[in-house]
C-alpha cells in the first residue's frame, strides 16, 4: 500500500522528470529518452494523482486540457503595452535605421543587434507568477487582449511551470505561437477529407486554432510556442542585453528559437537577413522575414518608443508570398496525361519577387471547395520556386455579377470529350490518342519496349518528330520515311534507316502489347493481357460496354468506365483505324486458340431481329468473349440462331435446315453458364 507521504515524494519527483524531459524535447530539441518511455511517465504520475485528487496542482504536466468550454474570453489588459514592429522591406530601409540609431545614440561604433526570424504567427504574453504559468493573453490592440490561458496550457511547448531558480517573482514573457507547416497541411488535409473548410495559410490556422472556445479543439491542432520577448518583470531582475535575457529563458524551460543570432553592425544584420531568406523553405515554419533588435537593454531604453513601435527594433520582411488580386478568368489546360488542370487567369499582381498573372487552382475539387467565382477578389501565393496557386477567396468582396467556374465538355487542345470519373477530383480528356497536349507522352509510351517495342525511338526523338510536325498521332509513325528522319537532330542516313526497320517491324505486334500501346488510362500489361484474352478480337473489346467490361477478371467500374470512353471517342477510333490501315497486326488465330478454352468454344451463332435487353454489338461481343463466333448467314455449319423481334429471312432458313433457336431469354441463360 503506498502511503500518501511516499505518494506525494513520487509525484512531485514525476513532475520533475517530466518537465525536464519537457524542456529537452522542445527546448533544447535533444529528447533522452523515447516518446513511449516519457508515456509510461506520465501514465504513472496520471494513476497517482487519480488516486490521491488532493494531491493535483494546476501546474502538473497532467492539466493541460480538461477546462470546460468558455461562453467568451475575458479581457486582459496588458501593464506593459504590446507594441509592434516597424517595418523595413530593402536594404535602404534597414539602412536608414541602422543610421537613425546611431544618430540618436550619438556613436558612430558598431552596434550588436539580436537577429531573429519573424514568425507568422500571432502574438502572445504570457505571465508566470512564482514560476508558475498564471495567464496567457492575445495581443488584441495592444493594450487590451483575449484571456486564452485555457488554450495556451495545451500547448506542449509552452511550460506550465519554470525550471531552476532565479526568475522574477512575476515574469511576463512574450513571443509568438505558430503552426509548423508539416501540421498545417495535415490539419487541412484532415479538413478536406471531411469536407470541411480549409486554412489558408498557417498564421490563420493558428489564429483559429487559439480562438477556440473548446480547449480540447485547441489541444487537438499542433501549436508551438517560441519566446522573444517581454512585458512586466517584478520581484528580480533580467540581464543587461537581449541576447542574454533569450538565454536565460531557455534556462527558464522556455524555448527561444535556435536560428537566433547575435551579429554585429549593419553587415551583420544583412547577413543574417541572406542567409534565412535561402533558408526559409527548409525551415519547419512559416518566417515572413527577420527582426533585428539593438542588443543593450540600456540602449534600447535610450532609443525609447514611437507611437506603436520600439526605435531599437526593425522588421526586414521578405517580399510577401501572398496577395490579393482579381480572378479574371478559368482556363482549363490539359496535361501530358490529359488531366485538365484549372488555370487561374489573374489581374497582374506582384508577390513572392515577381509578377503573376496566373495561379493554378490544382482542379475542380479545391475550386468547389474554395467556392472560387470568376469576378472574385482571390488570394494568391507564391513561395519560393512553387507554382503559384489560389489559396483562398475574400468573400466580403464578391460582385454581384460573379460567376461559378464551369468544366468544359470538351477538352480545349482537341475537342474530344471530358471525363470525370466518380470520386476522382481530375478531370480528364478521352481523347488519348489524339490529344496535342498528350501526344509526346502517348508516343513514348506507344514505342516504348513492352508496347510496340520500336527500337531507335527515344525520348529526345519523339520531342524533334512531334515538334517539327512529322508525327501527330502514333499511325504516323508508319509512313515516315528515311529522308525525313534523315532530316532530324544528331539523325544520320544509317540511323533514319534503322529506324523505319524497326517501325516496319514493329508492325507485328499481339493485341496485348497494342492495347497496353494505346495508352488507355488505367490499362497496364496485365489488364491489357487480360482483356486480349476474354475479348480476342479488337473489334469485340471495342464493341463491349461497361458491364461486358466488368465481366473481365479484376476489371473494376473505374477501368470499364476508362476503356469504355476511350474507345467511344471517335477521335481515338479514327487513329485505330489509320494504324490498323498502316499494317499494324497480329495474329488473330493464335488469340482465338486462347480462348478455346470458352464454353461458346468452336460454336457458331447468327443473329437475327432485334434483342431487347442488349445491342447486336454486346450480344456479338459475349459470344466471343466465351470463344463462339458469330456469323452473317445461316449454313449447315450454323450451331444456334439467336432470334430477336422481327426477325427475318435468317429463321426461315434455320428452320429449314433444322438448326436450334434460341430467343432472347434462352440466348441470357446460355451466356451466364
Ligand atoms: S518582437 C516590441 N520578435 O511581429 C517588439 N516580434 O510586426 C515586439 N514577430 O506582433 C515584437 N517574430 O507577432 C518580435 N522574433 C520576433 C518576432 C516578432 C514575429 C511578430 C509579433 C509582432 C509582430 C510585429
Amino acid at each position: 500500500m503506498t502511503s500518501s507521504r511516499t505518494a506525494e515524494r513520487r509525484i512531485y519527483a514525476l513532475r520533475d522528470q517530466i518537465n525536464h524531459h519537457n524542456y529537452l524535447y522542445y527546448v533544447m530539441d535533444a529528447p533522452e529518452i523515447p516518446d513511449s518511455e516519457y508515456d509510461k511517465l506520465m501514465r504513472e504520475l496520471e494513476e497517482l494523482e487519480h488516486k490521491y485528487p488532493e494531491l493535483v496542482t494546476r501546474d502538473s504536466p497532467t492539466q493541460r486540457i480538461g477546462a470546460t468550454p468558455l461562453a467568451e474570453f475575458g479581457e486582459v489588459r496588458h501593464e506593459v503595452p504590446m507594441l509592434s514592429l516597424d517595418n523595413a522591406f530593402d536594404e535602404d530601409e534597414v539602412l536608414d535605421f541602422d543610421r537613425r540609431v546611431h544618430e540618436r545614440l550619438g556613436t558612430n561604433a558598431q552596434l550588436d543587434y539580436t537577429a531573429e526570424p519573424k514568425l507568422d504567427g500571432l502574438a502572445i504574453s504570457l505571465v508566470y507568477e512564482d514560476g508558475v504559468l498564471v495567464r496567457g493573453a492575445t495581443r488584441g490592440d495592444g493594450t487590451m487582449g483575449e484571456d486564452v490561458t485555457q488554450n495556451i496550457r495545451t500547448i506542449a511547448s509552452v511550460p506550465l511551470r519554470l525550471l531552476g531558480n532565479g526568475f522574477p517573482a512575476l515574469l511576463e514573457t512574450r513571443g509568438e505561437i505558430f503552426m509548423p507547416k508539416k501540421g498545417f497541411e495535415k490539419l487541412n488535409a484532415q479538413a478536406e477529407s471531411r469536407h470541411e473548410k480549409i486554412f489558408i495559410n498557417p498564421r490563420n490556422a493558428a489564429a483559429g486554432s487559439l480562438r477556440q472556445l473548446d480547449a480540447r479543439i485547441t489541444a487537438s491542432r499542433p501549436l508551438e510556442f517560441f519566446a522573444y520577448a517581454w512585458g512586466q518583470v517584478r520581484g528580480g531582475s533580467l540581464p543587461a542585453r537581449h541576447s542574454e535575457v533569450l538565454e536565460r529563458f531557455r534556462d527558464w524551460g522556455l524555448r527561444t528559437n535556435p536560428e537566433n543570432r547575435l551579429v554585429v553592425g549593419l553587415e551583420g544584420c544583412l547577413q543574417f537577413y541572406k542567409q534565412m531568406a535561402s533558408k526559409r523553405n527548409r525551415l519547419p515554419y512559416q518566417i515572413d522575414g527577420v527582426v533585428y533588435k539593438v542588443d543593450r537593454l540600456d540602449l534600447q531604453r535610450e532609443l525609447g518608443y514611437v507611437a506603436r513601435a520600439p526605435r531599437w527594433a526593425l522588421a526586414h520582411k521578405f517580399p510577401a508570398e501572398e496577395a490579393m488580386t482579381l480572378l479574371l478568368a478559368v482556363e482549363f489546360q490539359v496535361g501530358r496525361t490529359g488531366a485538365l488542370t484549372p488555370v487561374a487567369r489573374l489581374q497582374p499582381v506582384f508577390v513572392g519577387g515577381a509578377n503573376i498573372s496566373n495561379a493554378t487552382l490544382h482542379n475542380m475539387d479545391e475550386i468547389e471547395r474554395k467556392d472560387v467565382h470568376i469576378g472574385d477578389t482571390v488570394i494568391v501565393r507564391r513561395a519560393g520556386d512553387v507554382i503559384p496557386e489560389v489559396v483562398g477567396v475574400v468573400l466580403a468582396k464578391r460582385p454581384k455579377n460573379a460567376q461559378r467556374v464551369r468544366l468544359p465538355c470538351y477538352c480545349p487542345e482537341c475537342g474530344s470529350k471530358v471525363l470525370r470519373l466518380d470520386g476522382e477530383a481530375v478531370v480528364r480528356c478521352s481523347g488519348g490518342l489524339y490529344c496535342p497536349a498528350q501526344r509526346k507522352e502517348l508516343i513514348r509510351h506507344f514505342a516504348s519496349r513492352r508496347a510496340l517495342n520500336i527500337e531507335g525511338l527515344g525520348e529526345k526523338l519523339v520531342e524533334q518528330l512531334v515538334d517539327t510536325g512529322l508525327v501527330h498521332t502514333p499511325a504516323d509513325l508508319f509512313s515516315l520515311s528515311v529522308a525525313q528522319l534523315a532530316g532530324l537532330e544528331r539523325m544520320g542516313d544509317k540511323s533514319a534507316q534503322n529506324l523505319v526497320n524497326s517501325i516496319d517491324h514493329a508492325r507485328n505486334t499481339t493485341l496485348a502489347r497494342f492495347l497496353y500501346a494505346l495508352g488507355i488510362r488505367d490499362v497496364g500489361e496485365t489488364t491489357a493481357g487480360v482483356l486480349a484474352r476474354h475479348f480476342g478480337t479488337l473489334e469485340a473489346l471495342m464493341a463491349a460496354d461497361e458491364t461486358a467490361l466488368m465481366q473481365v477478371a479484376d476489371v473494376g467500374p473505374v477501368v470499364a468506365a476508362s476503356i469504355a470512353a476511350f474507345f467511344k471517342e471517335p477521335h481515338n477510333r479514327q487513329v485505330i483505324s489509320a494504324l490498323r490501315t498502316a499494317g499494324v497486326r497480329w495474329p488473330e488465330h493464335s488469340v482465338a486458340q486462347q480462348v478455346s478454352l470458352g464454353p461458346l468454344c468452336g460454336k457458331i451463332f447468327v443473329l437475327t431481329g432485334a434483342l431487347v435487353h442488349m445491342t447486336r454489338d454486346d450480344a456479338k461481343a459475349s459470344i466471343q468473349a466465351l470463344g463462339g463466333k458469330v456469323s452473317t448467314s445461316v449454313s449447315k455449319k450454323t450451331d444456334y440462331v439467336v432470334v430477336g423481334e422481327e426477325p427475318g429471312t435468317k429463321l426461315v432458313e434455320a428452320q429449314k435446315l433444322g438448326i436450334a433457336q434460341l430467343d432472347e431469354r434462352a440466348f441470357e441463360r446460355l451466356l451466364k453458364q
